[in-house]
């Protein structure tokens, strides 16, 4: 088949890939973003196949490519939505090892030709390539080991003195062997084995020093590692898709993070070498503060006298799959007249859009879904906030505590609320390891239970006095 035709299903890839991210920004449009994106890796792999130096012999390795990727995906795809941050850590190193592995192959490949092929430009970007294939690689690994919170794998951050000085001296000394490979590559090609190791060691050594608690963002900084391999692998192989895909894959991989470090005022400094959540687990212990609980019953009695209602959801939400019986107290409370909204945190549970995904789940209308910035001002007129499962995203210490770990971090003002009735299993701390004084806050009732329990046993409550 001729090149126009392989030129015009890339370019027409590329055009769905672009579609795809702008429509995965509303959730009316994110389905058509799937299909968009489906038809976009379709249409790349049609392309390559008609590729002109294709030969039909390699169709079998292709095929067999294909069986073992669907034999994996499939399953992988059926993780429940907590694990999806783990889970896409394990596509990123998918994708970085696959390409690591095309540029071995390129690499011995030319080699075995004379290496005439691989000019100084070609090298560089092939060593990008294989530097960041593999890092992204091992480091995914690390990441989703530690999300999955692996026996073997210590989700708290491994420190010791001298760590950044060991693991920034050996990425120096692989990149210094790409220097050498990009100046004589047949005289120091002995030297790529070693640029490979040290690409997988300093995947591993990247994470260590990092929390559980600061995975998602790693994450999203590894897919930007991941896209940027593909880019490099892009001009090795002289093709365009790659290129594009993979710059569209990297620069939307950074400002993810860029956006998840924003919301948690952290930088990135931070974030790498921060070793966040080996700070102290709590800074006071909570002897003489008073705990004021309710049940159920008292919470739904609370809130059908009220006039608003807000619902702010984290990760207990999502751990507790409460969020059809959310549903159901907000159907219960919207049917009294009662005005329900939710005050939905950037990074409110484990990944970014976690709370619009899940309410939109249980389909509650997403013009009731009501960012940060917008929910806070009306907080002091709020009668009710309904705290489910959400912890260090209405921690009053990011604002008022220079001392806190999470100091700075914009919260939802959940304490400025009438009355606070916050659902949770116990009083133990949440991702950031910090003790709350929001829950010890005179206006602060505590609904103890499993979200999903509590907010059946609500939904329950307020449907049996509507029926009286
Ligand atoms: P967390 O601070 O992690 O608090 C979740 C709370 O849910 C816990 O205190 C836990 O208390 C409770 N919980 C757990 N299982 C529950 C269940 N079955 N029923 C009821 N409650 C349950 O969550 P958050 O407020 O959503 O904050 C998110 C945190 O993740 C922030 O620190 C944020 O910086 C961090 N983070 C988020 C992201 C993204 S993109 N979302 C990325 C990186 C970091 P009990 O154990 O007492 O029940």
């Amino acid at each position: 088949m001729s090149d126009p035709v392989v030129q015009l299903a890339y370019l027409v890839s590329t055009g769905l890939f672009i579609f795809a991210l702008k429509w995965m920004n509303h959730p009316e449009t994110a389905r058509r973003a799937v299909l968009s994106g489906v038809a976009a890796m379709a249409l790349a792999i049609i392309g390559t196949c008609l590729s002109p130096g294709l030969i039909s012999s390699h169709f079998k390795y292709i095929a067999l490519a294909a069986i073992i990727g669907t034999v994996i995906g499939v399953p992988l795809s059926w993780v429940p939505l907590t694990a999806v941050p783990q889970r896409t850590a394990l596509s990123h190193a998918f994708g970085g090892l696959a390409a690591g592995l095309v540029g071995v192959a390129e690499f011995y490949k030319q080699h075995a030709e004379g290496g005439h092929a691989l000019g100084r430009f070609e090298t560089s970007a092939l060593c990008a390539e294989v530097l960041l294939g593999f890092l992204t690689f091992t480091g995914s690994l690390m990441a989703a080991g530690k999300l999955q919170e692996l026996k073997f794998i210590p989700s708290r951050p491994v420190t010791y003195k001298g760590q950044n000085v060991v693991n920034l001296s050996l990425l120096g000394i692989a990149v210094f062997c790409c220097v050498l490979l990009v100046i004589d590559g047949a005289r120091f090609q002995h030297l790529f084995p070693v640029v490979v190791i040290l690409a997988l060691l300093f995947g591993v050594l990247l994470i260590i020093p990092i929390g559980g608690a600061d995975m998602p963002t790693v994450i999203s900084l590894l897919n930007s590692y991941a896209g940027l391999s593909a880019v490099a692998m892009g001009f090795v192989m002289g093709n365009k898709l790659l290129i594009t895909a993979g710059a569209l894959d990297g620069s939307s991989g950074l400002i993810l993070s860029i956006i998840m470090c924003k919301a948690m005022n952290r930088s990135f400094a931070n974030v790498l070498f921060g070793a966040f959540g080996k700070v102290q687990r709590a800074e006071a212990a909570a002897e003489n503060k008073i705990i004021r609980s309710a049940t159920p019953r008292d919470a739904a009695e609370l809130m059908e006298n009220a006039s608003l209602v807000v619902i702010v959801p984290g990760y207990g939400m999502a751990v507790a799959q409460a969020q059809h019986r959310v549903r159901e107290v907000y159907d219960q409370l919207t049917k009294r007249g009662i005005r329900v909204k939710f005050g939905i945190h950037p990074v409110a549970g484990r990944m970014p859009g976690h709370m619009n995904v899940l309410l939109a789940e249980a389909d509650i209308p997403y013009e009731d879904l009501v960012e940060m910035d917008e929910i806070n001002p009306e907080m002091p007129q709020c009668d009710i906030c309904l705290v489910i499962g959400a912890n260090d995203v209405v921690n009053p210490a990011a604002r008022d505590n220079p001392k806190s770990p999470i100091y700075g971090m914009p919260i939802i003002e959940a304490d400025k609320a009438k009355v606070i009735l916050a659902v949770k299993r116990s009083m133990n701390p949440g991702f950031a390891g910090i003790e709350n004084d929001l829950y010890y806050n005179e206006k602060t009732l505590m609904v103890f239970g499993d979200a999903k329990a509590v907010a059946g046993e609500i939904a329950k409550h307020l449907a049996g006095d509507s029926s009286e």
